[in-house]
């Protein structure tokens, strides 16, 4: 897909998906389950980082099992990553930090990719190369809030994921700001309640957090 097909699938997919649970799944017999509470709950997407040796098992059973899912693969750290996930079944990637290899294997794998940047700098180094969707990440240690309010005005034309710090205190707050097209966090997903296998609870936090935005 090109840049602009990219563009336009992470522009529905993003903003019907509202908020987005950022996984670390440990155990690949947790990832079906999981995303099923997840999607039960509310969620069209969730983001499966690449922080375990599961993820990409995780992310073709998730795949497999749930096609309806918009699946995102987190925690890209390296060029070789988008080929990985992209045969795993991820619809689209996303980033803590964003270097130029890295956008350019995005753009080489045709993978749909949400950068991130954490500056105006940043924001307008990824937005020169035609990424206008990008994660505000860390957001609540970059500015959170204030950050998003000061970065609408002059760069009206960039839409945002915050991400790190986002919980059910400040959920709201983040998604009345305009230039944001959803929210990500760990909040979604307790690592107790995945350890416990409590996944009616982790469908009930999802349903809370979304009545209280809808
Ligand atoms: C991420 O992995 O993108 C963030 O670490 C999630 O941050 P949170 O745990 O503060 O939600």
């Amino acid at each position: 897909m090109s840049l602009d097909e990219n563009y336009l699938y992470l522009s529905n997919a993003l903003k019907n998906a509202i908020i987005l649970p950022v996984l670390v799944i440990e155990n690949v017999e947790d990832a079906v389950p999981l995303a099923e509470s997840l999607l039960e709950g509310g969620c069209s997407s969730v983001e499966v980082t690449l922080r375990t040796e599961a993820a990409l098992p995780a992310m073709e059973s998730i795949a497999k099992a749930l096609p309806e899912l918009s699946l995102g693969a987190g925690t890209l750290l390296e060029p070789e990553q988008f080929l990985q996930v992209k045969n795993a079944g991820a619809h689209y990637a996303l980033s803590p930090g964003t270097t130029r290899t890295l956008a350019q294997a995005a753009i080489d794998s045709q993978v749909a990719y949400v950068p991130a940047a954490a500056t105006p700098s940043e924001v307008l180094e990824l937005r020169e190369l035609g990424f206008k969707i990008q994660k505000l990440f860390p957001a609540g240690a970059s500015g959170g809030i204030e950050m998003l309010k000061s970065l609408a005005s002059p760069i009206a034309d960039v839409r945002f994921c915050p991400t790190g710090g986002v919980s059910t205190s400040n959920v709201n707050d983040y998604l009345k700001q305009p230039n944001v097209i959803c929210v990500g966090g760990s909040w979604l997903a307790p690592k107790n309640l995945v350890a416990e296998k409590n996944w009616s609870a982790i469908s009930k936090i999802v349903r809370e957090s979304l009545s209280d935005v809808s």
